[in-house]
């Protein structure tokens, strides 16, 4: 892709720019708001464990990994995988997130199974717990801490609605349809609830084919997101496009105010977002730090980093860190589940893909310690899956490539898939797993396996698998490292460490 844009003598952004998508990475119904020199991002990631991610800013261009607002989805057994049940697109979905600073608090709130639960800490890094649940679902909530320090949320599809909230912020004091939509303005929803200069905004998202464009090529136009000032007086938008396989993405771009009060975006000839605008005019108040690079996760503990989210909650009586005093790092992942579904099978640890292609290397050790039956790899994780993995089968390992496990439209299994390939492991207890997926525009939205038994030399198998690129699972493709067993609990297998490595889109 660069190339092409060379050779049509485009200029590359700097990293002194705006530069679309802000993150290749999937952070959905985000809810944007700045405390201080300080910007926070807050997204859904539905089934995944912990929930409701967070990111930090400086400058609205480089993001760190902050933490998550729901410690654990206790929301029934369905999220531990358990009674049959499971809750693939359930959990966190469009919410909100504010700081109240004359209680020095951050609260996070969102409709959950039909209630509104609010969860609330004393820094956005945490630790977050439970304050309440209010009995009505705010559908797409968006919190204003008011300039009078009362908490209100606008919430709703098509008709929108304000509650203003007790003085504590944790439940409701009474509510008001605020616009009916009875004129048929189009499907409404996707609130966001801003008080600028003493006049109260709601922004929605309204479901009419969009003029936008999309700054992002073959990609959706930019929707729901929100609205914030720099400490100057600058005003931004940060939206999000759909853009599967690899998921929705973000996108940011300055606003103007006109002068009849009603906000704009810079576009292209009034039609279309810019792929890049002038950085925003921003003192940093430290070095702004990107954490969506390539990199090594070596597992040193004594926690998992943000960026590694379960699949459903975890057993966490069945992994821990490896780590001994030596100075190793590395995780041992017993296995959770007897199950031939990996869609069913607890522990499935997962990382968000970088797009628009990137490989993900996992090195697994102590493959003697499985069991007859194991599976144990890194699968490309979605309702469409594929993965290259260790099969334990009498005793004997086998490198696997199963490809064709799908979900139906109620996203329960409806195929567990099949041996694509297959490749002896030969001698030695490690093994390198790689899955190269390109999700993004420019590339072929396709996985390629490969495996090494030295960490050098990599070997292809399997052929190339399709991603699937429909949007109704919402969540993007991610890289899912599993251990379960088929037949009883008491092998385990070693991570050792995890890489991530961009691939060209050329
Ligand atoms: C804050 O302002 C709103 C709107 O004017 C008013 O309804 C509300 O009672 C005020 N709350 C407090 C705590 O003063
Ligand atoms: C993608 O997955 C959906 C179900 O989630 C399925 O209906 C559709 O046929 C799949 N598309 C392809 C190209 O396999």
């Amino acid at each position: 892709m660069k190339a092409t844009l060379m050779s049509l003598g485009l200029v590359l952004p700097s990293a002194a720019q705006i530069a679309n998508p802000v993150i290749w990475a999937d952070f959905a119904d985000l809810d944007i708001f700045r405390v201080d020199d300080t910007f926070y991002y807050s997204a859904s990631n539905m089934h995944y464990s912990p929930g409701a991610p967070i990111l930090r800013s400086w400058d609205l261009i480089n993001w760190q990994f902050l933490g998550h607002s729901i410690p654990e989805l206790s929301f029934g057994p369905e999220y531990y995988l358990e009674g049959g049940g499971n809750a693939y697109i359930a959990g966190t979905w469009a919410s909100t997130m504010r700081y109240r600073e004359s209680t020095g608090t951050f609260h996070w709130m969102g409709c959950i199974g039909g209630v509104t639960y609010v969860y609330t800490a004393p820094d956005a890094a945490g630790p977050w717990g439970q304050a309440s649940t209010i009995p009505s679902c705010y559908y797409d909530a968006g919190m204003l801490v008011s300039s009078n320090d009362t908490l209100y949320v606008a919430y709703g599809n098509n008709g929108i609605t304000v509650a203003e909230l007790s003085p504590d912020g944790l439940s409701e004091a009474r509510s008001q349809v605020v616009y009916p939509n009875d004129d048929d303005a189009g499907y409404l929803e996707g609130s966001r609830f801003y008080e600028p200069d003493g006049i109260f905004y709601i922004f929605l998202r309204r479901l009419l084919i969009s003029d936008a464009g999309t700054p992002v090529e073959s990609c959706g136009y930019p929707h729901q997101g929100g609205i914030v000032d720099t400490a100057n007086g600058d005003w931004y938008y940060m939206a999000f496009v759909d853009c599967y396989p690899a998921g929705r993405v973000p996108v940011l771009a300055p606003i103007t105010w006109a002068d009849d009060g009603w906000p704009f975006v810079d576009l292209v000839d009034g039609a279309l977002w810019r792929e890049t605008y002038d950085a925003p005019n921003i003192e940093p108040p430290q070095t702004p730090i990107n954490e969506f690079e390539p990199g090594t996760d070596l597992f040193m503990g004594p926690a998992l980093s943000p960026h590694w989210e379960w699949n459903h909650n975890p057993d966490n009586s069945k992994w821990a860190f490896r780590s001994n005093g030596d100075g190793d790092g590395g995780l041992t992942l017993h296995t959770a589940s007897v199950t031939d579904d990996l869609y069913t099978a607890k522990n499935t640890l997962t990382r968000r893909i970088l797009g628009p292609a990137s490989a993900g290397t996992l090195h697994l050790s102590s493959l003697s310690c499985m069991a007859d039956g194991d599976r144990a790899g890194l699968s490309l994780l979605r309702q469409s899956s594929a993965w290259i993995g260790i099969v334990n089968q009498g005793g004997t390992n086998r490198i696997s490539v199963t490809t064709g496990l799908e979900m139906g439209t109620d996203w329960d299994t409806i195929s567990t898939g099949s041996e694509l390939a297959s490749a002896p492991l030969v001698g030695g207890d490690q093994v390198w797993l790689r899955a190269d997926a390109a999700v993004g525009p420019g590339t072929v939205k396709t996985g390629q396996f490969s495996y090494s038994l030295d960490g050098v030399e990599f070997v292809e198998l399997g052929g190339s698998v399709a991603l699937n690129s429909t949007w109704e699972f919402f969540m993007g493709y991610r890289f899912g490292i599993f251990n379960y067993a088929t037949a009883e609990l008491g092998g385990s297998v070693d991570v050792v460490s995890f890489d991530i490595a961009m691939l060209a889109t050329d």
